[in-house]
């Protein structure tokens, strides 16, 4: 009795020490709920067809899902205090009702059986190929399960700020396993959606008690970017890549960082320190591996932290713990 339960402490020990990375499959419904992973597919298009815009705000919701708690749909729970009350997620986060009408449509389909991170994990993935990213695609391995707990507090300390110096950059992306390069190569998803004013504000007008305006900017680029967003206007949202007027996936974002036209200092920092500029002057290259880089670093994004086996549970509203 000794011996089974010191094995079987052992067995618990390995699988919880495991990397829960090596546990998720591409097939993981294939038996469960076969049409699953296509109705996904079915339903994010739709949504993306009639807005586009979601498809940048699902690819950060996923982000700022994998970076509190791991890829566990917690940014999806209303709670008091939860994930979605915190300073980078509040009034900023969108596409939840996608992920409600999605969940709805397969647990119509197999009830109780896809996840909500999994859901989440396809969607932003789906969103991203429907917006029309010219060659991006990425692996999603599936099987994580949902959390129980969401906390406004964990995302405010693990979720990169705008004003994130370079160091804070590294740091941040390397306690979730990301080296520099692939910490630069994720924020080149900057090349599109849209950020509020209000986020920009301090360094359009307010920057510090010498300069309003943040001497990082381009001085044409600051000018347009106060014609576009006026002294305390808090809601208009503007491109954040201006290079184009149409929101497009390509390299831009990286010859934006050179030249000052970048939103938020968190992006002007990656040129700030050699070890930084490097990788966005081969980011920025004619050759650039941008996109197949970005597809890698998204495939390991979706694995992080993730709950597997019998550790957590499957909602069946993702909104709320079952
Ligand atoms: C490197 C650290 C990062 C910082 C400091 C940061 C910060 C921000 C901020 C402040 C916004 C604008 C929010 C608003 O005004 O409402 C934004 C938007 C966005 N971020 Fe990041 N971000 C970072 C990394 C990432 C990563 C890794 C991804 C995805 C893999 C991502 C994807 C996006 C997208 C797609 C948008 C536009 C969202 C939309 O159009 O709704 N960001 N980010």
């Amino acid at each position: 009795m000794k011996t089974f339960s010191l094995l079987a402490t052992c067995i618990l020990f390995a699988a919880v020490a495991a990397p829960a990375r090596a546990q998720l499959s591409v097939t993981f419904y294939n038996s469960t709920c076969p049409s699953g992973v296509s109705k996904v597919g079915e339903v994010v298009r739709s949504w993306i067809t009639s807005d586009r815009t979601l498809a940048p705000s699902l690819l950060r919701l996923h982000f700022h899902d994998c970076f509190v708690r791991g890829c566990d749909a917690s940014v999806l729970l209303d709670v008091a205090n939860g994930e979605k009350s915190a300073f980078g997620n509040a009034n900023s986060l969108r596409g939840f009702e996608v992920i409600d009408d999605v969940k709805a449509k397969v647990e119509a389909l197999c009830p109780g059986v896809m996840s909500c991170a999994d859901i989440l994990s396809l969607a932003a993935r789906d969103a991203m190929v429907e917006f029309g990213a010219a060659g991006l695609n990425w692996t999603v391995p599936l099987g994580r399960r949902d959390g129980v707990v969401s906390s406004a507090a964990e995302a405010n300390s693990n979720l990169p700020p705008p004003f994130a110096t370079f160091q804070q950059l590294v740091t941040s992306f390397s306690n979730k396993g990301f080296t520099t390069r692939e910490m630069v190569v994720l924020s080149g998803s900057h090349t599109v959606g849209a950020t509020r004013c209000s986020t920009i504000q301090g360094r359009l007008y307010n920057f510090s008690s010498t300069a309003p305006t943040d001497p990082a900017l381009d001085a044409n680029f600051a000018a347009s970017l106060k014609t576009q967003c006026q002294f305390g206007d808090t809601t208009t949202k503007i491109l954040m890549d201006q290079s184009t007027p149409v929101d497009i996936w390509n390299k831009n974002y990286y010859a934006n960082v050179i030249n000052g036209k970048v939103m938020f200092q968190s992006d002007d920092a990656l040129k700030r320190v050699a070890a930084g500029k490097t990788f966005v002057q081969i980011m920025r290259a004619a050759n650039s591996p941008f996109t197949p880089e970005f597809a890698a670093a998204m495939t390991k994004l979706s694995q992080v932290g993730v709950l597997t086996g019998t550790s957590g549970q499957i909602r069946t509203n993702c909104r709320a713990v079952v």
